[in-house]
């Protein structure tokens, strides 16, 4: 399995893969749009065919904090440490750019888990996270569970991080 940032040629293939269970509820769709303009944010996986498998992507949200989100495994390749290797690629460009604290809205809290992450209330999060949620179908209504990884060492909850807005 390779690792790697996409290039243009596979966001057809993310449209795919984050449609399919988009269509199912158990992720929230992502449009060509937003994948063109955060291609940046995202790391794929792709197996020995060349075929994007898995995707995922830390979002900047502001000074020490970030978002992860758009994570999908195909299907046929779940449970095979494939969105657990994502995620620590993730974590380890969000570190290198100094992010302390790493939070996401997610369905599968089990897998957040084991790579550290914790439940927290969702108004532990700062307003500015839910820009994005407006475009959401089920917005105000967000049945997703808030996780964070708090590398800052201070157990401060992301709300108390200091806005210059
Ligand atoms: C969630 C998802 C990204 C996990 O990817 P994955 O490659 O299957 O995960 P990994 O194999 O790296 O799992 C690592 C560990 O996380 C845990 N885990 C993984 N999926 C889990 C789940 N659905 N429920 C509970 N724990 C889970 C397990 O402990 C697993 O280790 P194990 O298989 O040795 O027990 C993948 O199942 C997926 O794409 N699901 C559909 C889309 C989705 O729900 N995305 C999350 C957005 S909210």
């Amino acid at each position: 399995m390779e690792y790697r940032k996409p290039t243009f040629d596979d966001i057809e293939d993310i449209y795919d893969l984050v449609i399919e269970y988009a269509n199912d509820g158990v992720m929230l769709a992502r449009s060509r749009n937003t994948l063109y303009e955060t291609i940046r944010d995202m790391i794929v996986a792709v197996n020995e065919e060349g075929n994007v498998v898995g995707v995922g992507a830390l979002h900047i949200i502001w000074a020490e904090l970030a978002e992860v989100r758009t994570m999908a495994v195909s299907p046929a390749v779940i449970r095979q440490g494939i969105g657990a290797e994502i995620v620590r690629r993730l974590l380890q460009e969000g570190r290198a750019l100094g992010v302390k604290r790493f939070f996401t809205l997610t369905y599968k809290p089990g897998f957040f888990q084991t790579l550290g992450f914790k439940t927290i209330t969702k108004n532990e999060l700062p307003h500015k996270v839910w820009k994005d949620c407006i475009e959401c179908p089920k917005f105000p209504n967000c049945d997703e569970i808030a996780m964070e990884l708090d590398e800052s060492g201070e157990g401060k909850a992301a709300s108390d991080l200091q806005w210059e807005m």
